[in-house]
């Protein structure tokens, strides 16, 4: 099983939508997946909800429940064939320390998935050390802006500390916006470059990117809205396409 974790301090950069266009590229793929909201808020779990889910959501074991050392197949929500789930807690928010950052790592050992996804919130505490110290690959949705950088900056010190060499890091510029000339001079690319430009991160910055795109909102809040290679949906499509090809070695034929 590969394990993706989707985190970033700043908050409202894509973690979510990403986290459902990757699970369901891979369900639509055919593989088995996992998904593990670790945001208090459940944002990942809202997506998935609908009638055939039920109101009864709100009972029955979570997150919070496995970090206290229950099993995973008694916190799981089966959403759909090759898709279960599990959700998010408000009660994360009273749980900020935990007192071995391998608890969810040893939790996930020996499961029968192909991928687990986990969605997090904006933070850095030890849910998110825990999160990452049991994840093969960690994405990091930025935006173009100073303050991405900034909690960029900041990530890469938290995970230096952690020291878990065998992550496999990708930065991912989301809600990108082309540049409007080449005028280096221009607020967006004097950003856009002081990410490229960064020592530390420059190596970890994937070079496709998620452009800015009602598409991606309509994705999010329509059930029934779907990516492929038809009329408007192409060009995401194509970026989310190339962006998981790109990090995971996986063509993806079908539409999202
Ligand atoms: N590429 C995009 N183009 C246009 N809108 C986008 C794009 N990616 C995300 N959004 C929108 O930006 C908002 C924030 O996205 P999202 O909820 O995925 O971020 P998040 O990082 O999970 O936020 P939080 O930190 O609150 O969990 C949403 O309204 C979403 O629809
Ligand atoms: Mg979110």
């Amino acid at each position: 099983m590969k394990t993706i974790a989707i985190n970033s301090i700043k908050g409202g950069t894509g973690k979510s939508t990403l986290s459902v266009l990757f699970v369901k590229a891979l369900i639509g793929a055919g593989y088995k997946c996992l998904v593990i909201d670790a945001d208090a808020s459940n944002n990942s779990l809202s997506f998935y909800l609908d009638d055939s889910v039920g109101l009864d959501i709100t009972q029955g074991r979570t997150i919070f429940d496995l970090f206290l050392g229950a099993k995973v197949q008694d916190c799981i929500i089966r959403i759909q064939d090759n898709l279960n789930l599990i959700r998010g807690d408000v009660r994360l928010n009273e749980f900020r320390s935990t007192d071995s950052l391998k608890r969810l790592k040893r939790a996930l050992q020996g499961l029968g998935y192909d991928f687990c996804i986990i969605d997090t919130s904006p933070t850095y505490d030890n849910i998110i050390g825990n999160v990452l110290t049991a994840s093969d690959v960690l994405l990091v949705p930025v935006q173009q802006d100073i303050f991405s950088y900034q909690a960029l900056k900041y990530q890469f010190e938290k995970l230096a500390d952690l020291e878990l060499d065998d992550l496999d890091i990708h930065v991912i510029f989301n809600q990108f916006e082309k540049p409007l000339n080449d005028n280096q001079e221009t607020y967006r690319n004097q950003i856009t470059n002081m990410f490229l430009k960064n020592e530390v991160f420059r190596p970890f910055i994937n070079s496709n990117h998620i452009s800015r795109s009602s598409v991606y909102r309509k994705y999010i809040n329509k059930r029934n809205y779907r990516l492929s290679s038809k009329a408007e949906t192409q060009n995401g499509y194509e970026e989310v396409k190339n962006l998981i090809q790109s990090i995971l070695g996986i063509s993806i034929k079908e539409a999202i």
